[in-house]
């Protein structure tokens, strides 16, 4: 039985985007303060706002529907078309954002590190190009913290922060994408607010493992904010009586945040049950936060990551395959120890008869 009261089928660990809210949640945004948020503004906007740019120590913070936006907002308000970026090899910008850095902005990326989500020092340095009117305007540099395609991973503080000093020497902006800041504040300890300090701007979701049904925020300086609405209104991504939603993100913000712990204690129980089955490749001791990468080594004559998945699907239980051999697995309000068991059980069944 979810939260919500409704029963699910399937044991689904494709994403933390899954969650639906909360009966506490529903009843949040059912009593809450609404207003026409392009004419007026709208309270309960107002307050999620104020409360995240707060959180994330910046001057303000605009609500918009999708993290996509909330990147690509930040995208179009430090850059102009022909510019570059740099950005982590499989980073969401670059790689799941269907190409909207050149659609919408007209430019160009340069990518860096590698499957784990490492963004060395010495290759973003490197990517930087130097202000001779023949290469491309390096205007802004991207981090994703914590990183999807490399499990959930926190990169150390010392990390970005080595990257962000390159990036303001090199006078390029910095952007952090931090769909799951709030999983890298809670495992790290490191406030939301010293991470965000090693960008101009921050993105956060509230739809992943926070728990809320929609919406980001973007943040940053005044001056941020203010092209940053006018890239919201370009992309219509202006909302009206929002504050529905909002509430279910401050909602999210007071209960949720602190609970990301027992995710994270969940998906290093489900790699450590990973780990000891056959044909799978899995490192506990990699899982930072509510993302397991589960690598299919061994499928069985014939047996590709979607077929295995298909089979697992089949059994109830469901995984996203990521290609590159890898099956994601997330946790997140919605699934528990049980799910965690009847996964390993079914992929045992598939895998080691
Ligand atoms: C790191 C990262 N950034 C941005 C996004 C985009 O969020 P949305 O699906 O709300 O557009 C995601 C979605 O999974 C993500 O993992």
């Amino acid at each position: 039985m979810s939260a919500a009261g409704l029963t699910r089928p399937t044991s689904d660990f494709r994403s933390d985007t899954l969650t639906r809210p909360t009966a506490a949640m529903r009843e949040a945004m059912l009593a809450a303060e609404v207003g026409d948020d392009v004419l007026d503004g709208d309270p309960t906007v107002g307050r999620l706002e104020a409360c995240f740019a707060q959180w994330l120590g910046k001057q303000g913070a605009l609500f918009v529907p999708s993290g996509t936006m909330a990147n690509q907002v930040a995208l179009g308000v430090w850059t102009r078309p022909g510019d570059e970026i740099v950005v982590q090899r499989w980073a969401h910008v670059t790689t799941f954002e269907a190409g909207a850095a050149g659609y919408l902005h007209g430019l160009q990326s340069i990518t860096v590190g590698d499957l784990l989500g490492s963004m060395p020092a010495d290759e973003v340095a490197a990517a930087i190009r130097p202000r001779y009117e023949h290469c491309p305007r390096t205007s802004l540099v991207c981090l994703e913290q914590t990183h999807n395609m490399a499990g959930g991973r926190v990169a150390p503080y010392a990390e970005l922060e080595e990257v962000s000093a390159i990036a303001r020497a090199a006078e390029a902006k910095v952007h952090l994408d931090g769909a799951r800041l709030a999983n890298a504040v809670v495992a790290s300890g490191v406030e939301a607010r010293r991470w965000a300090a090693l960008a101009d701007s921050v993105s956060v979701c509230l739809s992943k493992g926070l728990g809320a049904p929609v919406g980001s925020l973007v943040a940053g300086d005044a001056e941020f904010c203010a092209g940053a609405r006018l890239v919201r209104k370009r992309l219509g991504g202006w909302m009206r009586q929002a504050g529905i939603l909002a509430a279910a993100g401050l909602y999210a913000f007071e209960h949720h945040m602190q609970r990301l712990e027992q995710d994270h204690a969940l998906a290093r129980d489900l790699a450590t049950r990973l780990a000891g089955i056959d044909g799978i490749g899995c490192d506990p001791g990699s899982v930072d936060t509510n993302i397991v990468m589960a690598r299919i080594e061994g499928a069985g004559e014939g047996t590709t990551v979607a077929e295995l998945s298909a089979a697992l699907e089949a059994r109830g239980v469901r995984a996203l395959p990521m290609g590159a051999g890898l099956l994601r697995f997330t946790t997140h309000l919605d699934v528990g120890p049980a799910d965690v068991e009847r996964a390993e059980a079914e992929l045992r069944a598939l895998l080691e008869r």
